[in-house]
């Protein structure tokens, strides 16, 4: 078998397989996405793994000017779920245009920018730059749970969220948006549906939950920032729920836009959970600290799921009603 055909089309005993997914015009080899935060600039993961067989690479969290991140404690690993309290440390979007983004786009995959801010206008501004850029896709973060301004203070009201979608997507003509929304608003449905209606492409779920640790030794918060948000195994049910619920709702609305799905996904059997649960295509994110070779992984053993079950394209696989 040809190596480059692997992850697109193969033929199994006269079967053509086809794992390719159309996200909002975008056409992603497979539906696997790095997720935002956990691949860095690419240029790691890139040497120890071939990157250009991922669907798409979702960079980190991008806000105007640059960023340093949150002090203390960063990263905290708790039973089968990842602490983290990054605070969108960035270079900067001119300067990751100038300096990352050909580097990315070289990779191979779909590049998906992860568009932060703390404050409309900077999310505009930083919207108008990507939207001139090579990135194939934004992805809208109104759901990061570690700053103490904007961030998630975006995603948690239907009609804040929906004011800041109609803002980015006024100057965002040339990309399909995305709305990254997070697992702590008290009705993720009625913000997506807000966010749908200002002129989103897609949605994609969930961002880290909200949670904290405490150091019992010293007797306070592990964290600086008090709060960080969870990923990891941890999450998965719910966040496997929250993708089920989002799509059943969207489809009582008629609504038929990609919702990409993510939390905790480490192999291809969580990544087949969130496809049959209504997802066009997933995000992998905390595996890859433990086993950077995750990704693959899940690509290869969706194939094999594909061919042990007859299945020829993505678009078949839901749950048996
Ligand atoms: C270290 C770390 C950094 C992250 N940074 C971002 C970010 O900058 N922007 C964003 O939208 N999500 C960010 N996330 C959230 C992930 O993209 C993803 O939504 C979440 O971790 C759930 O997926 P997972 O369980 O596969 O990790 C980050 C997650 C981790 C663990």
């Amino acid at each position: 078998m040809n190596e480059n055909m692997m992850h697109e089309n193969t033929i199994h005993e006269n079967t053509i397989i086809d794992l390719s997914v159309n996200i909002a015009g975008i056409r992603l080899k497979n539906p696997v996405i790095a997720a935002s935060g956990t691949f860095g600039n690419g240029k790691e993961y890139s040497q120890i793994f071939d990157t250009s067989k991922l669907g798409a690479i979702c960079t980190i969290g991008l806000t105007m000017p640059p960023r340093d991140g949150n002090t203390g404690i960063r990263i905290w690993e708790t039973p089968s779920g990842l602490l983290n309290s990054i605070g969108l440390e960035n270079p900067g979007i001119p300067s990751f245009i100038e300096n990352d983004l050909p580097f990315l786009k070289n990779l191979g995959p779909a590049i998906i920018a992860n568009l932060s801010g703390s404050s409309s206008d900077e999310y505009i501004q930083g919207a108008i730059l990507l939207n001139e850029s090579s990135v194939d896709m934004v992805e809208l973060n109104i759901s990061c749970p570690n700053v103490r301004e904007g961030g998630m203070a975006f995603g948690l009201d239907a009609g804040t969220a929906a004011a800041l979608t109609a803002a980015v997507r006024r100057v965002c003509t040339n990309k399909p948006l995305i709305v990254k929304l997070s697992p702590n608003a008290p009705s993720i449905f009625a913000v997506a549906l807000a966010c749908v209606r200002a002129g989103a492409d897609g949605l994609s779920l969930v961002n880290t939950i909200r949670a904290m640790a405490i150091d019992t030794v010293n007797r306070k918060p592990v964290f600086d920032n008090i709060t960080a948000g969870l990923s990891g195994p941890a999450i998965k049910p719910i966040a496997l729920r929250m993708v089920w619920d989002l799509y059943k709702g969207l489809n009582d609305e008629n609504i038929k836009i990609p919702v990409i799905g993510m939390g905790g996904i480490s192999n291809a059997n969580d990544a087949l959970e969130y496809l049959m649960a209504g997802a066009s295509a997933v995000q992998v994110g905390t595996a890859s600290f433990l086993d950077p070779f995750s990704m693959l992984n899940i690509i290869d053993d969706i194939q094999s799921f594909m061919e042990t079950n007859n299945i020829q394209n993505l678009a078949e696989i839901s749950i048996r009603g």
